[in-house]
């Protein structure tokens, strides 16, 4: 599987600069054309890579040529690589990590991101990603459940919403205590009390580590054999902490779907006077279903909350969203002035949200995937995956395996015995390839684990998974 790329000389002259110019449209008609027979063949194509990385090295790889090659030779040995080298995540029976596909709205809006090329930094810069970020923020903050007064920014995704929201976080308990942490540092800084979920995804930890904070300075609350942090011990245990305090509580565990007590959890908070961060990279979405919406409950009341569109929300990668009930700590915490970046007189300027400045018109695919799914729409999806789940838990039960989590939502653990035997089980599915499933260690045990987050996956799919684990976990000798 060779890519040629023939070599052509740098454009020079304006004449030939005019004439690269002209291939555009051709060009794109190209990826047009790779991404009409990719969609053809998504569907049925096997879940996983067909060339290994010494292939992709091989056809991709070697030293940078000192002249520049066609571009439609580059794009034809990119998509020839991609369909040898991807995984189908975004196709219908993907269910590892929490991946969401593309909704077609969105992916197409993602084509128009690039074509633009906005720079979603100030208003001066894109007055429309200005005010579709505006737009969609609203939108999806209201679809979460949360107050119309808080304030919102597109970040990569659910990392940099915790990570955001940490630092609002770490200014405003600061704040209080009489510290100004974005002057000053955390040299010599009061010392902040920090409660988790022991079963906190793992990049709270991250997060609270770059935010100087210390990832294991923290006070790790028990949680139950679901993963929701047990709301009497975080009560107990900041009863023992005094000074700036933050909590970190989850809705929808990365392993179980499992949602902490938020209510409780907001009360034990708000008596201690601490800042109520909620991770929901997924879980938030559980809002938009009249049928999950108790799920969430009290997380109207955290102070700071961080998920992502690129997982249930089904937008391309990346984006993820901080939404923060104190505005001018989000502003103090993320915005710095240039002389050159002057406010925007009243306008949204997204750059005052989030961590980085230059960025991608993230909100658009946003935009594009609620305008086309419609409230309606986003419910039906969520409502549909942990359908799904449902049948892959009761349906994998009944051929004898164990299901370690209650599914309360889109996310199943399932054990097939030892935990050789589950590593086998997933290995063999993962070479199968009619769908794809990840392993992972569940409170010491070893499980494969099921998400559902696709907008395409059908119910064949589902069966047809369920037959393909079914056959893998048998075909493993005792
Ligand atoms: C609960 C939770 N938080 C945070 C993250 C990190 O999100 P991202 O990979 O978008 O940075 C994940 C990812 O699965 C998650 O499940």
């Amino acid at each position: 599987m060779p890519f040629a790329v023939p070599a052509l000389p740098i454009p020079t002259s304006p004449g030939e600069d005019e004439r690269m110019r002209q291939i555009i449209p051709a060009l794109l008609d190209s990826v047009r054309d790779h991404a009409r027979s990719w969609f053809e063949t998504l569907p049925a194509r096997p879940v996983r890579a067909s060339a290994s990385s010494a292939q992709l090295r091989q056809s991709l790889g070697g030293p940078l040529a000192e002249n520049g090659a066609p571009p439609a030779d580059v794009i034809a040995a990119l998509a020839s690589a991609g369909a040898a080298g991807t995984i189908a995540s975004a196709g219908p029976r993907y269910f590892g990590f929490v991946v969401g596909g593309s909704a077609p709205a969105a992916l197409a809006a993602d084509w128009l991101v690039s074509m633009w090329d906005q720079n979603a930094c100030t208003f001066a810069h894109s007055p429309l990603v200005s005010t579709v970020e505006q737009i969609t923020g609203s939108w999806l903050r209201d679809l979460a459940g949360l107050p119309s007064t808080m304030s919102f920014g597109f970040v990569t995704g659910g990392h940099m919403a915790n990570f955001t929201s940490l630092a609002c976080a770490r200014h405003s308990v600061l704040r209080k205590a009489g510290w100004d942490v974005e002057t000053n540092g955390l040299s010599g800084a009061p010392p902040i009390e920090i409660c988790v979920n022991e079963e906190s995804h793992y990049t709270i930890f991250l997060a609270l580590r770059l935010l100087g904070l210390g990832s294991a300075r923290v006070r790790k609350i028990p949680a139950d054999g679901q993963g929701r942090m047990r709301a009497d011990r975080l009560g107990a245990a900041l009863r023992e902490t005094s000074g700036p305090c933050i909590v970190c509580a989850q809705a929808g565990n990365v392993n179980t779907g499992a949602f902490d007590p938020l209510t409780a959890i907001a009360d034990a908070t708000r008596e201690r006077g601490a800042w109520l961060h909620v991770d929901g990279a997924f879980g938030v979405w559980a809002a938009a279903s009249p049928q999950h919406a108790h799920l969430v409950r009290g997380i109207e009341r955290a102070d700071s909350v961080a998920t992502d569109a690129h997982k249930w929300l089904n937008v391309p990668y990346d984006c993820g969203l901080v939404f923060c009930a104190d505005e001018s700590a989000h502003r103090s915490a993320m915005s710095l002035a240039a002389a050159y970046i002057g406010a925007s007189g009243g306008e949204r300027d997204p750059h005052e949200f989030v961590p980085e400045e230059s960025r991608r018109a993230r909100a658009i695919p946003v935009y594009a995937a609620l305008r086309s799914l419609g409230r309606r729409g986003l419910a039906e999806m969520i409502e549909r995956n942990c359908r799904q789940a449902r049948r892959f838990g009761n349906a994998l039960r009944a051929e004898g395996f164990e299901v370690l989590n209650d599914i309360v939502l889109n996310q199943v653990l399932v054990s097939f015995g030892a935990p050789e035997r589950t590593q086998a089980t997933i290995a063999a599915l993962q070479q199968d390839g009619t769908c794809w499933c990840g392993g992972t260690v569940w409170q010491g045990r070893t499980a494969m684990r099921i998400s559902v987050s696709n907008w395409s996956t059908t119910d064949d799919d589902v069966e047809n998974s369920i037959e393909a684990i079914v056959r893998c976990a048998r075909s493993i000798g005792s």
